[in-house]
């Protein structure tokens, strides 16, 4: 028997959610190749093509999307626990601590019933952005702000977080952001969901342990190390110098690098895109400057390894134009992530069987016990 560390490359499910093919940089979502999607459509659309494996008609868009404005608010428990929680609680961590939570208000609890997929679906598009931004406003020392049903989604969330209505322009560039999060095969958080929905925990427990997972910095935890890596450098001029002195610690570039991607990571090109647009709309800020410069700059020296940036490095940089703080770039990633791990959720389990891996002992045999007092 060998032992596969990290499983790489060894298929642990059949799919027809997502394909990337890492050599070409292609990602296509039921077959969708990732650059049409973003320009034709949106987040709650491509939400449902993921999970129900074809585009909505209006009519079934429109009742999706009305479904998902009826779960927006949070029960009055929640908001309360939210404001009495310590504020040092890492906002990823208050994601993986309310989730659960909301499975007490949904009252299709069954696994393997259709309805639990869908109303666990809308429930949890719904609430987490307010859990995002509520949390953002009590961190503020002020009051969570009420979502705005008659808002599109990403208007809503910009609205929540802010106070303020943001240019149109702007939430559907935000909206194509979370296009990009949706949907990445069978990564480490989405793994972590499929394994817990195969013990037939609820779809709840299998999202909060999927944020539990997303949260590390070698998945999407790396967003926010971005951000602080970005502005641990105090001038373009030092750009090279921190990169080398970096690669010879052996220290990892935080945005850089992909198990599957050895190209351009496509949705990496497609928020440079919008980082170019946002430039041009709201002027050069310092981190887009540095962001362009280290991209040139480490790609000197990773590019030979096929170490490109992924979409981690431009989101960074791009949540930062919109005065988001970095503390809650990862859990943006997360509210981006909902429909792809519930599309796995819902196809896993059709077919269910427990994970149950194994493993090669190395341990000994035949040691006994020492009792307390005797042991050095
Ligand atoms: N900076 C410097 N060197 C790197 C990096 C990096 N970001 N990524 C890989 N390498 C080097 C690594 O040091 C190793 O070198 P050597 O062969 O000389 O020891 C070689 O590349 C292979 O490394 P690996 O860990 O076997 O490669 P991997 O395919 O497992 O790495 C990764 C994937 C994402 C864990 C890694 O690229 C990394 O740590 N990146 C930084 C964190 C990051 O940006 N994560 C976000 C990933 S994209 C969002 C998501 O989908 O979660």
């Amino acid at each position: 028997m060998n032992v596969y560390a990290g499983l790489t490359g060894i298929p642990v499910v059949k799919s027809s959610i997502s394909y990337i093919d890492g050599q070409k940089g292609i990602l296509e979502y039921r077959g969708i190749p990732i650059e049409e999607l973003v320009e034709n459509s949106n987040f709650l659309e491509v939400s449902y093509l993921l999970v129900f494996g074809k585009l909505p008609t209006k009519k079934e868009y429109e009742k999706f999307v009305s479904d998902i404005k009826e779960n927006l608010e949070l029960n009055q428990g929640i908001i309360k626990f939210l404001k009495d929680i310590p504020k040092t609680t890492y906002p990823m961590k208050v994601l993986q601590g309310i989730i659960p939570i909301l499975s007490a208000f949904d009252e299709n609890k069954e696994v393997l019933d259709e309805k639990h997929h869908y109303s666990s679906l809308v429930n949890l598009l719904g609430k987490v952005p307010t859990i995002i931004a509520n949390w953002k406003k009590i961190l503020e020392g002020k009051e969570p702000i009420n979502p705005d049903k008659t808002l599109d989604y990403a208007q809503n969330f910009l609205y929540m977080l802010t106070g303020e209505i943001p240019e149109k322009e702007i939430s559907q560039m935000f909206d194509k952001t979370l296009i990009l999060h949706a949907e990445h095969t069978i990564n480490a958080s989405t793994f972590t969901a499929i394994v817990v929905v195969s013990t037939l925990a609820d779809f709840y427990s299998a999202v909060s342990s999927a944020v539990g997972a997303l949260s590390g910095k070698l998945h999407g935890g790396a967003n926010e190390k971005v951000f602080y890596m970005l502005n641990q450098i105090k001038d373009l001029n030092q750009i090279e110098e921190f990169i080398v002195n970096k690669l010879n610690r052996k220290e990892r570039i935080m945005g850089f690098g992909h198990r599957i991607y050895k190209t351009y990571d496509p949705r990496a090109k497609i928020i440079k895109n919008f980082l170019t647009r946002l430039s041009q709309l709201k002027g050069e800020s310092e981190l887009y400057k540095k962001a362009i410069k280290f991209e040139e700059t480490a790609l000197k020296y990773l590019k030979d390894k096929k170490i490109y940036p992924n979409i981690d490095f431009f989101t960074a940089v791009f949540y930062s134009y919109l005065k988001i703080p970095p503390q809650l770039y990862t859990p943006i990633f997360a509210m981006g992530r909902i429909p792809g791990w519930l599309a796995h959720c819902k196809e896993y389990i059709k077919e269910n069987k427990l994970f149950r891996p194994t493993q090669i002992y190395d341990g000994g045999h035949n040691i006994h016990y020492i009792p307390l007092e005797k042991r050095g």
